[in-house]
C-alpha cells in the first residue's frame, strides 16, 4: 500500500506495547486511528496522547476474542470514517503453559485471544478492505509461531495458527490478483507489559503454578528477555515499512530465524526435532 495519509488504520490491542507502537508509526504517516482494547484506562491514555498531537482518533473497548465485539468495531469504524485501509489484529496474551500439564481454561483463553482474534479480524475486516480495492491486513504472531519452545504450549499453538492463517490469506489474495496484501508480524522479545497484562486477564487471575523448578526458571528467563527487548515503537516502524513495501514476513529479530532453519534441516536430513 503506497498511500497512508488520510486513510484509516484499526489496531486491536492498540492501547499498549506493540499495538501502540504501530498506532504511533501510522499517525506519523498521517493516518486516522481506531484503537481497540480491553483495558479502558490504557485506551483513554492512548487516545489522549493522539488527540494532544492533533491526530484523528477514536477508541473502542473491544474483546478481540469475541466475534460480536470485532463486528461492532468494524461497524463503528465504517460509521465514523466510511472506509478502512489497514487492520492490525494484534491483541494478545501470553503466559507459560506446559504442554504436558495444563489447565484447559488457560489453553482456551490463550487460543481464543491469540488465534480466534485474528480469525475474526480477517473474517470481518478483509471484505471491507477488499471492497475498496486496496489495503492491508496484518496479524501479530511471534517467533513462537515459527518454532515451538518448551513451556509455551498454548501460545505456540495459537501463534503457529496465526502464521498459517495469514500465509493462506496472502496466497489466496495473490492468486486472485487482489491489490490487498496480508502480512504476519513475528516479534522476538519486545519490552512491553504483556506479562503483567496477561496475569491480570488470565481466567481466575494470577500466575499459573509452575510445577517444576525448571518451568519457574524458564518463566523468569522470558521476563528478563522481554525487559531487555526491543522498544515497541521500533516494531511499529518496521510494520509501517513492511506494509509500504508489501512484505509478508515481518521479523524483528531475523537472526533468530536460524533456529527455524536448523529445525528444517534436522527435519529433512535426520527426521529429528532440534532442542528449543
Ligand atoms: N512483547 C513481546 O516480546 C512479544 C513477542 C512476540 C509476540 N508478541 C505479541 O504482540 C502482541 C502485542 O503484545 P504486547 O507485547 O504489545 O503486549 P501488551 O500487553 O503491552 O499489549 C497488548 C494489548 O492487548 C490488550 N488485550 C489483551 N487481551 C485482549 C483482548 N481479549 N481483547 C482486546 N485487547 C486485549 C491488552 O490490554 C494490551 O493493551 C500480542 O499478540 C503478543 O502475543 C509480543
Amino acid at each position: 500500500m503506497q498511500e497512508f495519509s488520510g486513510r484509516t488504520a484499526v489496531i486491536t490491542g492498540g492501547a499498549s506495547g506493540i499495538g501502540l507502537g504501530m498506532a504511533r508509526s501510522f499517525a506519523k504517516r498521517g493516518m486516522q486511528l481506531v484503537l481497540a482494547d480491553l483495558d479502558e484506562e490504557l485506551l483513554r491514555a492512548a487516545e489522549q496522547e493522539f488527540l494532544d498531537a492533533g491526530v484523528t482518533v477514536v477508541s473502542q473497548i473491544c474483546d478481540a476474542s469475541k466475534l460480536e465485539d470485532i463486528e461492532r468495531l468494524a461497524e463503528a469504524t465504517m460509521d465514523r470514517f466510511g472506509s478502512v485501509h489497514v487492520v492490525c489484529s494484534n491483541a494478545g496474551v501470553g503466559i507459560p503453559t506446559s504442554a504436558l500439564n495444563f489447565k484447559l481454561s488457560d489453553w482456551e483463553w490463550i487460543i481464543n485471544v491469540d488465534l480466534w482474534g485474528p480469525i475474526y479480524a480477517v473474517k470481518t475486516f478483509l471484505p471491507l478492505i477488499e471492497a475498496q480495492g486496496e489495503g492491508h491486513i496484518n496479524a501479530t504472531s511471534s517467533m513462537a509461531g515459527l518454532i515451538s519452545s518448551q513451556m509455551m504450549g498454548a501460545y505456540n499453538v495459537a501463534k503457529h495458527g496465526v502464521v498459517a492463517l495469514m500465509a493462506a490469506t496472502e496466497r489466496e489474495l495473490r492468486a486472485k490478483k487482489s491489490n490487498v496484501r496480508a502480512s504476519v508480524l513475528c516479534p522476538g522479545p519486545i519490552n512491553t507489559n504483556i506479562s503483567r497484562h496477561s496475569v491480570d486477564y488470565r481466567p481466575g487471575r494470577g500466575k499459573p503454578k509452575n510445577d517444576t523448578e525448571k518451568a519457574g526458571k524458564l518463566a523468569g528467563n522470558i521476563q528478563s528477555a522481554l525487559e531487555q527487548g526491543m522498544h515497541p515503537d521500533e516494531v511499529g516502524e518496521l510494520v509501517a515499512r513492511a506494509i509500504k513495501e508489501e512484505k509478508f514476513w515481518i521479523l524483528t529479530h531475523p537472526r533468530w530465524a536460524k533456529g527455524v532453519q536448523k529445525q528444517l534441516d534436522a527435519m529433512v536430513n535426520e527426521q529429528t526435532l532440534t532442542r528449543a
